[in-house]
């Protein structure tokens, strides 16, 4: 049962009981339209109280469901409401804790709701590309004003119950004890006898609501680009000042029009991606993480500064090793720089700053780090470099410290067998700037201790990280993709494409950047440092030749003020260079390839299956465990549109077949031996399957 009934002092209390969060699916909206009518039919009965069990009062709508047949069997949610709404006799929501969308609404149908004061509430749904269903659209404007409503609505934002207390939402807020005060409004108002007060009933009062809407309507216009659920919130939260009904059928029609909808089911994919990822199969909660109280950082410079800054943000002493004291000092300086930039922006306080400094020990001495619970390693990308400091780890820390590698590329197995305790070490792929970027990829080694992994994972959350885990390869998840669309990128410019069209293309897309841009920001010279790698490790595997010939010029991006683009002092904007074209075309003729017009349609095929390609090859090795894992790498580190939910998301909309057809057509073109369609993705499509099924 996923509600509970009982009666106490002739108060009947209805109790979700569907956890985690008590989301309001067909048994759950079962069970409390059976409860209401029990509590009807019940003469003993003089009153309704609606609570939830556990962590929420409810989640709201089961996100599971949508899209199912049960999403849409009654009682649907509206039903529900409008049951509680007409109840002959008072109903009252005790809202224990979190109350978000459907939940919201939920209570917004009780006659009565008394609140915990620091319980959330709000209308998340436009983060998952719908809005509010259950009419949150007419009855918040109702109960809070028409401007606090949409701002709510339009962001998603949920607040302390609290921050409404001026409003008309709570009839009590409290600090403890929500259900006695509910039980003692609920005696009172059955004592008062009907009628008892609906929102529906309220006017939306505001002195100029169609010159506010307008406006909210061009701001909100200017921000959703490719999402429209948040106009469509506008849309409907205007027409709360007309008639109840007639909202309520605006509210159900847009809807409707949302939850089928690409861009939400894109954004609902993240939601659970998000979360699934965090869940690896062998790892349940019979493994015990080890406690980490003490963190060591090995190596000051671009990334070991970024990976400290998160711990020092979640209240973590860190203490940072060097092994010159001129590195060492401009590595803290480069911290405190960056934590004063913050406080400027007002993100922190001066003391919170101070703070951060003070957690923070600064070493030259391994003897400083023999308490560390876990110990990041973030040196030169070199085994030679990484074997010196994971012996000296190995030899100092203490036992069941963890032993972490930034590499980006190397072998974290490898690594691992630099110690004699390869069960305590793992890869934490950090990104760059790594106190910014959400992403953490985790490397499992082949015999990495599974309360090692589960550490780390529950350590990625403290941090605010979104961590995926992946098998060890070169390039882990996300750089061994990008390799193969940075390589589609180069030959594209051979047969006939200049960066900045391939770029526009991509950006056009939803990229966050275009290849270019982004070799420009992060730097040519890496790439080129991988090429020379490969070219000894897989010497048949080929690359064009233009990204070396412009590394040759030294035009390694941003950082030499020159790369595929040109650069200004003091401005960050990427000018098409002339130089750069020139050496494009010479190449192509050089290699005899006369240069065709290239559609941004074929660029953004080519750039995309590439990643599909490569992600179906890393799905079937096992270097991720599942395509969603795949996508939240992508989400979340390499600028992806978040409204086509990740590269395998995307190539499931636009479907595998279609995705292999178009890999067969490049496979016949210039270097289309690159188009080695993985298996998996062959048998995908040719069953009429999905990656995400
Ligand atoms: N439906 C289904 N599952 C949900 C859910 C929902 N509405 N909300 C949370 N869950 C699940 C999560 O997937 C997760 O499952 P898992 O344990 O299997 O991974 C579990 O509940 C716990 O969630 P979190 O890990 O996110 O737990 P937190 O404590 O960090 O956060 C929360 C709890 C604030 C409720 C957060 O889960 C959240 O923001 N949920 C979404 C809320 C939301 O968007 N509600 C609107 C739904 S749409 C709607 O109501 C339509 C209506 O207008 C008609
Ligand atoms: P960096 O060159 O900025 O910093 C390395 C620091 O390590 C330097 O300050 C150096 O003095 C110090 N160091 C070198 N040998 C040392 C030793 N034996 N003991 C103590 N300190 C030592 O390099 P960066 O960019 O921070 O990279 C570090 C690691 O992170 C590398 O493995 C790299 O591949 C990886 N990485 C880098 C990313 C990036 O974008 N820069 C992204 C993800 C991973």
């Amino acid at each position: 049962m996923t509600t509970h009934y009982d009666v106490r002092d002739g108060i009947a209390v209805l109790t979700l009981t569907n956890p985690p969060v008590n989301g309001l699916g067909l048994g759950t909206r079962r069970g409390v339209l059976e409860g209401l009518s029990r509590a009807q039919d019940d003469g003993t009965v003089r009153a309704i109280v609606i609570t939830g069990a556990g962590r929420a009062f409810s989640g709201g709508a089961d996100i599971r469901e949508f899209n199912s047949p049960a999403a849409n069997q009654e009682p649907t949610l509206p039903t529900v409401i409008a049951a509680l709404e007409n109840s002959t006799k008072p109903v009252v929501a005790a809202i224990n804790a979190t109350a978000l969308g459907g939940g919201l609404e939920l209570a917004l149908g009780a006659h009565y709701r008394v609140a915990a004061r620091k319980a959330q509430v709000g209308l998340p749904e436009v983060k998952l590309g719908i809005l509010p269903g259950a009419g949150g659209t007419q009855r918040l404007p109702r109960a809070i004003g028409l401007e606090l409503a949409l701002n709510l609505i339009v962001s998603g934002t949920a607040v302390t119950a609290e921050t409404l207390a001026a409003t008309r939402l709570f009839d009590r807020l409290v600090e403890t004890d929500v259900l006695a005060a509910a039980f003692e409004l609920a005696q009172t108002a059955a004592n008062q006898g009907a009628p008892y007060p609906r929102v529906r009933d309220w006017r939306v009062k505001h002195p100029n609501a169609d010159g506010f809407i307008a406006f909210a309507r061009m701001g909100v216009a200017a921000v959703a680009k490719n999402f429209p659920a948040p106009l469509k919130c506008v849309d409907a939260v205007a027409a709360s000042v007309k008639p109840f009904e007639i909202g309520l059928a605006i509210e159900r029609a847009a809807f409707s029009e949302l939850v089928a909808s690409t861009e939400s089911k894109a954004l609902r994919h993240a939601f659970f991606g998000e979360r699934a990822a965090s869940k690896v199969a062998d790892i349940g909660d019979d493994i015990t993480p080890r406690t980490i109280v003490k963190v060591g950082v090995i190596g000051a410079g671009t990334m070991g500064g970024g990976i400290s800054m998160n711990f020092l943000n979640a209240g973590l002493p860190v203490t940072i090793l060097e092994s010159q004291p001129e590195a060492l000092e401009r590595g803290l300086a480069t911290i405190r720089k960056n934590y004063e930039a913050s406080a400027k922006r007002g993100k922190l306080s001066a003391a919170q700053v101070e703070q951060r400094m003070h957690l923070l020990t600064p070493t030259l001495s391994y003897a400083d780090l023999t308490d560390a619970d876990l110990i990041v390693e973030a040196v030169f990308e070199d085994y030679g470099v990484k074997q010196a400091v994971f012996e000296q780890l190995d030899a100092i820390a203490k036992p069941g410290a963890i032993l972490a590698s930034n590499t980006s590329t190397l072998d974290v197995n490898r690594i691992a067998a630099f110690t004699k305790r390869p069960q305590d070490v793992l890869g934490t792929h950090f990104f760059s700037p790594a106190n910014v970027m959400k992403l953490l990829e985790l490397v499992r080694g082949a015999e990495t201790g599974k309360d090692v992994l589960a550490t780390a994972l529950g350590l990625a959350k403290k941090i605010g990280k979104t961590a995926v885990v992946s098998g060890v390869r070169d390039g882990f998840i996300g750089n061994r993709m990008i390799e193969q669309y940075s390589r589609q990128a180069g030959f594209l410019l051979e047969e006939g494409a200049l960066p900045q069209q391939v770029d526009r293309a991509a950006e056009k897309f939803g990229f966050a950047m275009g290849p270019f841009r982004m070799g420009d920001l992060a730097g040519n010279d890496i790439g080129w440092a991988i090429r020379k790698r490969r070219a000894i490790e897989q010497p048949d595997v080929t690359y064009s030749k233009t990204a070396d010939l412009v590394c040759e010029l030294g035009r390694y991006g941003q950082k030499t003020g020159a790369g595929w683009y040109d650069y200004k002092a003091g401005d960050r904007a990427a000018y098409p260079s002339p130089v750069v074209d020139v050496l494009i075309v010479q190449h192509s003729q050089d290699l005899g390839l006369h240069r065709r017009t290239i559609s941004d349609a074929e660029i953004v095929e080519r750039l995309v299956y590439s990643l599909v390609n490569e992600g179906a090859k890393i799905l079937e090795e096992g270097i991720a465990a599942k395509a969603s894992d795949i996508d939240i790498v992508y989400l979340s580190g390499y600028g992806f549109p978040l409204w086509r939910g990740g590269p395998m998301f995307y190539a499931d909309t636009v479907g595998l077949y279609n995705v292999l057809r178009a890999m067969r057509r490049y496979a016949t073109g210039h270097q289309g031996a690159a188009w080695q369609p993985a298996p998996l993705l062959v048998q995908l499509a040719e069953s009429g399957g999905q990656f995400n099924a």
